[in-house]
């Protein structure tokens, strides 16, 4: 039988809290591993945060959930250096963090530019600066980075956040090439219509949505729980091979709509 046992295993995940981010949060702790995740620490989500962490405790799962603006560099470096502290490592980082607002490349200011470019791209960054130290002293590592199908097809209706995926791309690559002799293996994630909030508000009437569905060859749209599958998959020793790889999700709308 094959099993996905991360049993010991110190996890970060950071944008952890909702959507696809909260299923991998899940699908972590379930699999046995002890699990951190990150929020904004907005208002309006602090039930959902509180439930996520009862949810998994209910289980038997242990979570712990800590709010972090992932923008924040000097934060997210204090948030892993004290998960090191009391841990004694960090074994895998999922980084999930991701915003998106589809409007015309004329209409970004500088201000939006930096701003999407700082949460899809900077934040990861932030996020991977800070668990490599602890990942290099250990001489073991999973980085898991969540990018976008946009990096492929240009979809999403935003050139800042097809931008900030890809260079998401380039971060795995260069992590692969420096620091897979090092014990640490990075692979992206390429989700596409995943069934999320996000993906409800941009698609609200039925007949949109059906005409979405007709053009993945899956037949239905993704869950967030296949993206978490995949995420625990190259988290566990069945993925101690795998690395430098660009995966697309997306039940093969992307290339064969
Ligand atoms: N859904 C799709 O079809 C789809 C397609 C392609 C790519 N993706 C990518 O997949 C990832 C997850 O998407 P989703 O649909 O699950 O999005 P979501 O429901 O909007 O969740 C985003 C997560 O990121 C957190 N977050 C946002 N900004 C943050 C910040 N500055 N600092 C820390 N955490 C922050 C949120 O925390 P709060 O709960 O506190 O706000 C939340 O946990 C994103 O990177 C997205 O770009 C999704």
């Amino acid at each position: 039988m094959l099993t996905i046992d991360l049993k010991d295993s110190v996890t970060l995940v950071v944008g952890g809290s909702r959507g696809i981010g909260g299923a991998i949060t899940q699908a972590l702790a379930a699999a046995g591993a002890t699990v951190t995740f990150t929020h904004t620490g907005a208002a309006q989500r602090q039930d959902q945060v509180a439930a996520l962490v009862t949810a998994i405790r209910k289980e038997g799962g242990r979570v712990e959930a800590v709010a972090l603006d992932a923008c924040d560099a000097q934060r997210t470096a204090s948030v892993v250096d004290a998960l090191a502290r009391e841990s004694g490592r960090i074994d895998l980082l999922v980084h999930n963090v991701g915003q998106n607002a589809a409007r015309p490349a004329e209409q970004v200011t500088d201000e939006d530019w930096t701003r999407f470019l700082d949460i899809n791209l900077t934040s990861a960054f932030n996020s991977v600066r800070a668990v490599l130290p602890h990942m290099v002293k250990a001489r073991y590592g999973r980085i898991i980075l969540i990018g976008s199908s946009a990096v492929y097809s240009g979809g999403g209706g935003a050139i800042d956040y097809a931008a900030g995926k890809a260079g998401l791309t380039g971060m795995m690559m260069y992590l692969c090439r420096e620091y897979a002799r090092k014990g640490i293996l990075t692979n992206i994630i390429h989700p596409c219509v995943i069934e999320t909030n996000l993906l409800r508000e941009r698609y609200r009437d039925g007949a949109a949505r059906q005409k979405l569905v007709a053009q993945i060859p899956v037949g239905r749209l993704g869950k967030p729980e296949d993206i978490a599958g995949l995420v625990a998959y190259l988290a566990s020793p069945w993925g101690d091979y795998i690395c430098g790889q660009s995966v697309l999700l997306d039940g093969g709308r992307t290339f064969f709509q």
